[in-house]
């Protein structure tokens, strides 16, 4: 099948074009500088011209922080690139899967959160990105749902704290943020297992098992990197979110439900299968010095 891949730069555009091919998938990867989401004329001429039979975008405005102090910015790819998307593909009957985030719920749950759970958001980039699936379901598209996402090279939570575990003896990491790690290359394989299918719900959550929290995920970032280099890192402190102020609030809890997408056959690896899987990758393509 031949899929349109928009955002095909980032963590998950990488891992969508990478992994397609061996699907027996054509991926045509476009980003910023050759397909602007938020171009209504340009996306209306790629899919004539293209003619894909699915489109996936991976185009995001991603900086949690930065969308506090750039609302515009991130609205305008995150609310209104998914819009134009949505309605460039129903206009040609092209299923649409757009990527959503863990990010539009408040975190108060005491449980996994379910699809047709309510959301509400407590920044700007989960209000654009909440906005921005209202649009791809106004006219048809799939959302898919996921959190804490991680690729080779990043940038992500992996690189930063392969970094700091590098440079320093202390690393001090909020321990109260629960939520599930996601390799993007994970989250494509869901992905393309469900382009351009035409019997969907309307919202899908996918990420990988097991829950944690950043700092548990930072401990096993840092002890799978051990296993290939010495750290500097001597010690990872647990510290509260209070002690960790950023521009933006995030959940404290996102654990999402799987259970939808599990029952079309897709079930979700353990994320620790994928962290060792990009870590090796990260101290074979960028040897850290000691
Ligand atoms: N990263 C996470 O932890 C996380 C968690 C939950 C959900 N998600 C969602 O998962 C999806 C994929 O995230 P990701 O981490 O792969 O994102 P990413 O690495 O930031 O990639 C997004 C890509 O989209 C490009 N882009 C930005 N504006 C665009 C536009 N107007 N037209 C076309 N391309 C544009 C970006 O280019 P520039 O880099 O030049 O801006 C970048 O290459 C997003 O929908 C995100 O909201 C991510």
């Amino acid at each position: 099948m031949k899929i349109l891949v928009t955002g095909g730069r980032g963590q998950l555009g990488r891992s969508l074009t990478s992994r397609g091919p061996a699907r027996g998938h054509e991926i045509l990867a476009h980003d910023i500088d050759t397909l602007d989401i938020c171009d209504e004329a340009a996306v209306a001429r790629a899919l004539d011209e293209m003619g894909p039979a699915a489109v996936i975008n991976g185009a995001a405005y991603t900086g949690v922080d930065k969308a506090e102090g750039e609302r515009d910015k991130a609205f305008a790819v995150n609310r209104d690139g998914a819009a134009v998307l949505a309605r460039t593909c129903a206009a040609r009957a092209v299923p649409l899967l757009h990527v959503s985030t863990d990010y539009v719920f408040d975190g108060t749950a005491t449980r996994p959160y379910r699809e047709d759970d309510p959301i509400a958001p407590l920044g700007v980039y989960g209000v654009s990105k909440a906005e921005g699936e209202a649009a791809v379901h106004a006219h048809g598209g799939t959302v898919v749902r996921t959190s804490w996402l991680f690729a080779e090279r990043g940038p992500s939570f992996v690189q930063t704290m392969l970094r700091l575990a590098r440079e320093r003896p202390v690393l001090r990491v909020v321990a109260d943020q629960h939520g599930c790690p996601t390799w993007s290359d994970d989250l494509a394989e869901a992905l393309l297992a469900l382009a351009g299918r035409r019997d969907l719900e309307p919202t899908y959550h996918y990420s990988n098992d097991g829950a944690t929290t950043w700092h548990a995920f930072a401990s096993a970032i840092v002890d799978e990197a051990r296993r290939h280099r010495p750290l500097a890192c001597e010690r990872i402190e647990a510290i509260t979110t209070a002690e960790y102020p950023t521009p933006a609030r995030r959940p404290a809890y996102s654990v999402l439900d799987t259970t939808r997408i599990r029952a079309l056959g897709i079930t979700p690896p353990p994320w620790t299968i994928g962290l060792a899987a990009v870590v090796a990758a990260e101290l074979t393509v960028k040897p850290m010095e000691h």
